[in-house]
């Protein structure tokens, strides 16, 4: 077995822990309209019928050339999935949908000023769009199947447009949340090795129109000097026609999309024709160490999973408008904005801004505005918007069938007011655990067959199949009381196929936990650590408590510790830095950041300042810490590790337990009376 889970402090060991709540039970009228109400999905998808009952989701596609094999387990735990099989993605998300449905909104586009209008792109001018786009990304940018590139861009209708482009041509997209910092995109340039990088010139926040082509130019200095040369930056206008950034253009580098696609207009381009198990894009998140992961999805397996769980989870008819209000810069826009929701040819959302901008309540005007019937949010904005107008829903009239949480664990009580309040006792709502590895759900309930349990994800969704190991390796059955690690113990389509350029990570950090013939080529012997805490109760629902692993869940977006710590470390003045999750009442979890100084320089608020708008620019706002503890020394084991578990104890008011083991207990109190005097 690989080495024990040596992490002092996790978020499992402070999560919030709430008792067991009885079910709630989706209305008759839910359950009539319905995709999916027969029970019988679970015998279909169960591990006797592995993997070929994964067919029926890849059957929801439309395929130039149907798959010789369904599962190739030659190169596990790197699985292929629908082998011999041929597609494009963004043929399946428009170019099928218009022969019949070509008049009909794909997206709703609403910006975050009030006062300008909401932007209705057909399925037809989606279409248009995405070709032209298409072809000045190759005929322009010369790039070229396999190729990547990186998308740093706000919530706009130019940013699917560009993603479907890129799809279209078999280049490999790589998007980066729009609120990263400079150095985070220039990260991700680098890894991904891209030459080209699309922006925006500007886009609106909290009613201030941001400068967003800045980070363009630092993004492309940044990389260069990590020897990744951007020939070509492509910049979107928020108002086309008319520069909103004040950061020139540079000369033979930056071009502005908007006046280039002229020359396009008209242009079609034909999809090319993908294997299945091509990569169509690469999505970056945190982990263990300080450098984010590049996790590879596939075309075939990934759109057909995320268009089954569209369709059954999500229960997305093509009449809906569906609007999921995530960022498409994080795996859930991507899965349940994008691809899921365009694949069945939905009306999808895409709004600009924030959710209580300018009041709490904005979001339901929206609703109510477009009809909205299928909401998609995460716990953070759900206690947001509960917290500033806990009556606001009232007021507007819209009706949702279906409701969705995601992200992190939603308490009870915030997910008694979603459902009585935003989904007037009426809509039926899914808790979806999930990752971005992971492409789509794991765990939910499938809203038209299973009740809900609030603080419960529910049962694994069909064809998942969990297993919760101890530290040991023994299965915890359900029931028990007891958590544990949470694996699934089967491959399945959505699963990311590999860590960009290292392979020898994503076999470490995801499979070698629990398996113990590294040789084997039987996917029985791969299971995947999810890097969860979770319990089963007797009657199959999970409940995720957190993550084992150091990395922590602010609103709903992972953030490795190493990579704060080492933003940290970046500032001449620190010597040793630590992070530890603290709970918050909105966000769920904060990064508390506890430093120690070099010799010679003394704690001050200007110092402290400087650190935190270090992880800022490194990081991005999203990072920002809680606090910045300057302390005297860090508490430390006598071999000399860091003992986060007891500043995690501290920041959270908890118990530090026994330190007289430490090499220097006495610092604990010393620290303690920092934190308590605040
Ligand atoms: O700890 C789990 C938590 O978020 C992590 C995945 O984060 P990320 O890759 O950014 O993807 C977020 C959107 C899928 C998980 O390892 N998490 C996600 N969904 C839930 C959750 N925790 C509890 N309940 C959920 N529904």
């Amino acid at each position: 077995m690989a080495e024990k889970n040596i992490v002092e402090t996790s978020e499992a060991q402070i999560a919030v822990h709430w008792g067991e709540e009885e079910f709630y039970h989706p209305t008759p009228e839910f359950v009539g309209q319905a995709n999916l109400t027969d029970n019988a999905i679970f015998e279909r998808f169960s591990l006797d019928n592995f993997p070929e009952c994964f067919n029926e989701y890849a059957e929801l596609l439309s395929w130039d050339k149907y798959w010789d094999q369904t599962l190739d387990t030659s190169d596990a735990p790197c699985f292929k999935w629908f082998v011999g099989g041929r597609l494009n993605a963004s043929y399946n998300c428009i170019d099928r949908h218009l022969e019949k449905n070509k008049n009909k909104t794909a997206i709703h586009f609403v910006p975050e000023l009030e006062e300008e209008r909401i932007d209705h792109i057909t399925y037809q001018e989606l279409y248009v769009r995405v070709n032209e786009m298409a072809a000045l990304l190759r005929d322009f940018a010369g790039l070229k199947t396999g190729d990547r590139v990186t998308i740093h861009m706000p919530m706009s209708a130019e940013l699917p447009i560009t993603m479907l482009a890129c799809a279209r041509l078999g280049v490999i997209h790589s998007v980066v949340f729009g609120g990263f910092s400079a150095s985070a995109c220039a990260d991700r340039i680098v890894d991904s090795q891209s030459r080209v990088l699309l922006t925006m010139d500007a886009y609106y926040r909290s009613g201030k129109l941001l400068n967003h082509k800045a980070a363009a130019d630092e993004a492309c200095a940044l990389a260069r000097k990590e020897g990744q040369t951007v020939d070509k930056v492509l910049v979107w206008q928020r108002y086309p026609g008319k520069m909103s950034s004040e950061t020139p253009l540079v000369e033979g580098r930056d071009f502005v999309v908007n006046d280039k696609l002229k020359e396009f207009y008209g242009a079609r381009v034909e999809p090319v024709s993908m294997k299945a198990e091509d990569p169509l894009f690469l999505m970056y998140t945190s982990g263990t160490t300080g450098k984010p992961k590049g996790c590879q999805h596939g075309t075939g397996g990934y759109l057909a999973y995320v268009t089954a769980m569209s369709k059954y989870v999500q229960d997305i008819h093509p009449e809906d408008v569906y609007w999921c209000m995530a960022d498409i810069g994080w795996i859930t826009g991507h899965s349940f904005i994008v691809y899921g929701p365009l694949s069945l040819c939905a009306s999808t959302v895409i709004y600009e801004g924030v959710p209580t901008y300018p009041d709490a309540g904005r979001s339901w005007r929206i609703a109510q505005a477009l009809d909205v019937n299928i909401f998609h949010t995460a716990p953070t904005a759900i206690r947001a918007l509960r917290k500033i107008g806990p009556e606001e829903p009232h007021k507007y009239q819209f009706k949702f069938k279906h409701m969705t949480t995601v992200g992190e664990p939603i308490e009870p009580e915030v997910w008694k007011w979603y459902f009585n309040v935003v989904g007037k006792g009426q809509a039926a709502i899914v808790d979806t655990w999930w990752q971005t590895e992971t492409g789509g759900f794991l765990c939910s309930t499938l809203p038209g067959i299973k009740p809900m349990k609030p603080g419960s994800a529910g049962p694994a969704v069909p064809g998942i199949h969990p297993i919760i190991y101890d530290e040991e390796g023994n299965e915890i059955k359900r029931g028990e009381g007891r958590a544990g690690n949470i694996c699934i113990q089967n491959p399945w389509p959505g699963q990311f196929q590999t860590v960009w350029g290292d392979r020898e990570r994503f076999v470490k950090t995801y499979f070698a936990r629990y398996n113990t013939k590294p040789d084997s080529k039987d996917w029985r012997d791969w299971p995947y650590l999810t890097g969860d805490a979770a319990m089963e109760a007797e009657d199959g629902y999970f409940r995720i408590l957190g993550r084992i692993d150091d990395v922590i869940n602010v609103s709903g977006h992972r953030l490795g510790t190493k990579e704060i710590e080492s933003a940290a470390l970046v500032v001449d003045e620190v010597a040793e830095a630590a992070v530890v999750p603290v709970a918050h009442e909105i966000k769920g979890k904060e990064p508390d950041l506890y430093i120690a100084l070099k010799p010679g320089f003394e704690a001050s608020n200007d110092l402290a300042q400087k650190i935190s708008d270090a992880v800022c620019t490194e990081i991005g706002k999203i990072a920002k810490p809680r606090r910045v503890w300057i302390v005297p020394d860090m508490p430390k084991t006598r071999s000399g590790k860091i003992m986060r578990r007891v500043l995690g104890a501290i920041s959270n008011k908890g118990d530090v337990g026994n330190v007289m083991t430490l090499a220097n207990p006495d610092v604990v109190d010393a620290i303690k009376d920092l934190v308590e005097s605040d």
